[in-house]
Formats: structure tokens, sequence, C-alpha cells
């Protein structure tokens, strides 16, 4: 097993082995030392794969087992979805030594988290992600949320769970376009990080070292999160990609998928950050080869000023100025804010029409 130490406001392990699923009662127990209620909530495609697994995983150890399974998807992150938790725990009597367990991808982590943050102002939380977006992204950082009618994670907050229990063969049953998106932020860190995390995925296929790349992937994200907790600062560094990447879903009407978007605002931003002299031409090269290594694209068939109107309306965006994450080199970035005006010509200079 691999094990990564979390030490942010709650200490916590993430820990990555293939089959971990049906060791999640006696991991809860030594990451909790509290023997009481689990509520698994999870989604309507992964309970039926993996629910019964965890339920019977966490019995043997010795947990009383509740369920909550709601359809899952954007639209179901949501306060409705939150109230129904809650009614779950508050009807189930659960207290603060009790414990959620959230079996899914980032929607299911990010709305179960919520309700574990808030209920009784906070009960045990342990993450179970089986999207790969998930092992590598949203389970780690703290981050929890659910979308309100004006946006995207308008609702949410910190709260760190109790432990991460990646198990690397629920992977094996991943759709290829929730594959992709996990790839997508898999090369935004193998640009932020470079070293060995760039060679392995460019010398072999991320499926097949799956452990090793998420534990590269959640050690970078760890440091990063672990300088700035709370989303002050250098944490910004983790948009790369994303702030050209939100205008692209946006355009395209979502239906350019999160990680295939951070794919291509990654590769606009190294030709603009090229172009404009930051780094030498090898950097938009090599991400681009490696986006098409994993059949992702590195362009999209929108207008400069589409994207900037897209870009304007993004919640990052604010007081006139946009902060930038600029690769200097592979392995090298760093924040720059410009004013929104500017972000124009960076889009033009990135490739856009
Ligand atoms: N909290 C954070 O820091 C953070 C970071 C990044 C993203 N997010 C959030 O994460 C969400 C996206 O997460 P996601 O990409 O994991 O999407 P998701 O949770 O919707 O999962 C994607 C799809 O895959 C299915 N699925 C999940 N695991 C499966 C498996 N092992 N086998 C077969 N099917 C499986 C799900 O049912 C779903 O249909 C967004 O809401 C985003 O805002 C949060
Ligand atoms: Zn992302």
């Amino acid at each position: 097993m691999k094990c990564i130490r979390v030490n942010a406001s709650r200490q916590y392990n993430i820990e990555i082995q293939h089959g971990a699923l049906a060791i999640a009662g006696e991991e809860t127990l030594k990451a909790t030392h509290a023997i009481g209620k689990t509520l698994i909530v999870s989604d309507e495609n992964v309970f039926p794969l993996y629910g019964e697994t965890v339920a019977e995983s966490l019995r043997a150890t010795g947990y009383g087992v509740h369920t909550f399974v709601f359809k899952g998807g954007e639209d179901t992150k949501s306060i409705k979805t939150y109230e129904a938790i809650i009614a779950a725990l508050s009807e189930n009597r659960f207290t603060r030594s009790d414990v959620l367990v959230a079996l899914g991808g980032g929607i299911v982590g990010d709305v179960g988290g919520f309700a574990a943050a808030t209920y009784q102002r906070g009960i045990k939380l342990v993450q179970l992600p089986t999207t790969l977006l998930a092992d590598v992204d949203s389970s780690v950082g703290g981050k929890t949320a659910v979308n309100l009618p004006t946006g995207k994670n308008q609702l949410g907050c910190f709260y760190q769970p109790s432990l991460v229990l990646c198990d690397t063969d629920a992977l094996n049953t991943l759709p290829e376009a929730e594959y992709k998106n996990g790839c997508g932020e898999i090369i935004k860190y193998a640009v932020l990080a470079g070293g060995e995390l760039f060679s392995m995925i460019e010398n072999a296929d991320i499926r097949t070292q799956y452990a090793d790349v998420i534990a590269r992937c959640v050690t970078i994200k760890r440091d990063i999160v672990g300088e700035d907790e709370f989303d002050t600062g250098r944490r910004r560094l983790l948009n790369l990609g994303h702030t050209f990447g939100h205008a692209i879903e946006k355009c395209s009407g979502y239906s350019i998928p999160h990680g295939a978007a951070v794919g291509i605002g990654l590769a606009m931003m190294c030709r603009a950050a090229h172009k404009r002299g930051y780094c030498a031409s090898d950097v938009p090269e090599k991400v681009e080869k490696l986006l098409a290594k994993y059949g992702m694209s590195d362009a999209a068939d929108f207008t400069a000023q589409e994207l900037y109107n897209a870009a304007l309306s993004d919640k990052k965006i604010a007081g006139g100025s946009v902060s930038l994450v600029i690769p200097e080199k592979i392995g090298c970035c760093h924040v720059l804010t410009v004013s929104c005006g500017d972000m124009l010509g960076w889009l033009k200079d990135g490739g856009a029409r």
C-alpha cells in the first residue's frame, strides 16, 4: 500500500492500493478510532458496482451500515441532495462519533463532504474516490461544495477527511471519457511539477501505473495545499490550464468535459507563454505531444472574443484583473496577474481564432 500523510488542520492518510475497498472497514476504524454508525453516500452507477464490498467490510469490522444512493451528475450536486443526506443522518440519529463514507467520484465527494462538514458542526468523513479525477484531485485538499443556480461550487466549506482510500481496481470500470478527465488533471500536475511524473506518463500509459501516478499527484497537491489550505495564494498554481479551460467548457455548453477543456487550456497557455517570451518552444511542443498521446485535443474552435466573454463571468476573476498560471519550463510555473483586458491577447497568442 502507498500511504501519503497529510498535515492539514486535521492530519490524515491518503492510502492507495488495489483492492482497498474490501478493507474499507478496518482502515476506517484505524483512522477514526470510532465504532458506530456509518452512512455510505454514493451514486446510482457506483453503488451497484462497489457498495456491497464496502458495506460488507464495514459490517465485518463492527460498524452499523446505512446507505444513501442518489442519481449522480452535476445537477444533483445540489442543496436538495445535501438536505436529503442531512435528513438521512438525523433520522438515523447520527452523532459526531459516527462516520459518513463518500463512495464515488467528485460529485459524491463534494456533496457528501459538505454534509459531513456541517451536520452537527462536523462528523467524521472517509473518502473512497472511484474516479481518476477524484483520486488525484477532488478527494485531496478538503474543499467541499454544492452548486447553486447561480454557479458551480457556490456553497461549501473547507473540511478535511479522516482518511482517503483509493482503490485502483475501481478504475477498471471507469468509462473512457472519465479516464480522460483524470488524464487532463494529471498532465496539469506533470507540467507543474515536472521531473519524474512527466517522464513516467510520457514513457508509459497512466493506466499501467495508476498507484504510482496517483501517489505522485496527491503528493504535489498536498504540498501546494499544505502551504495554503484556505486558498488565498499558492493554491492558485493548481489552476494551471483552468482559466482558459473553464472558458472552453462554458463556450461548448459543457459538451467538452472538464478534463478535456483543462488539457486544451493548458496547451493554449503554454503557446501564449512561449509567444510572450516566458518559456522556450519545447514547452508547448512537449505538452501538445503528451495530450496527443492520451487522445486529447490541444485546441478548440472558439474565437478569442467568445472565450474572453466566457472567462469574464468566472468567479475567480476579481477586481478587473485575472491570475494566470504561466509555465516557465516543465516543472516551474508562476502566477501572473494581468488586467482582464489583456486576457484577449493571451487567448489569441494561445491560438484562439
Ligand atoms: N473538491 C475539489 O477540490 C474538487 C476538485 C476537482 C473537481 N471537483 C468536482 O468534482 C466533480 C467531478 O468529479 P468526477 O469527474 O469524479 O465526476 P462524477 O463524480 O460525476 O463521476 C463521473 C461519472 O463516473 C461514474 N463513476 C464513478 N466512478 C466509477 C467507476 N469506478 N466505475 C464506473 N463509473 C464510475 C459516476 O457515476 C459518474 O457518472 C465536479 O463537480 C467538480 O466540481 C472538486
Ligand atoms: Zn480541474
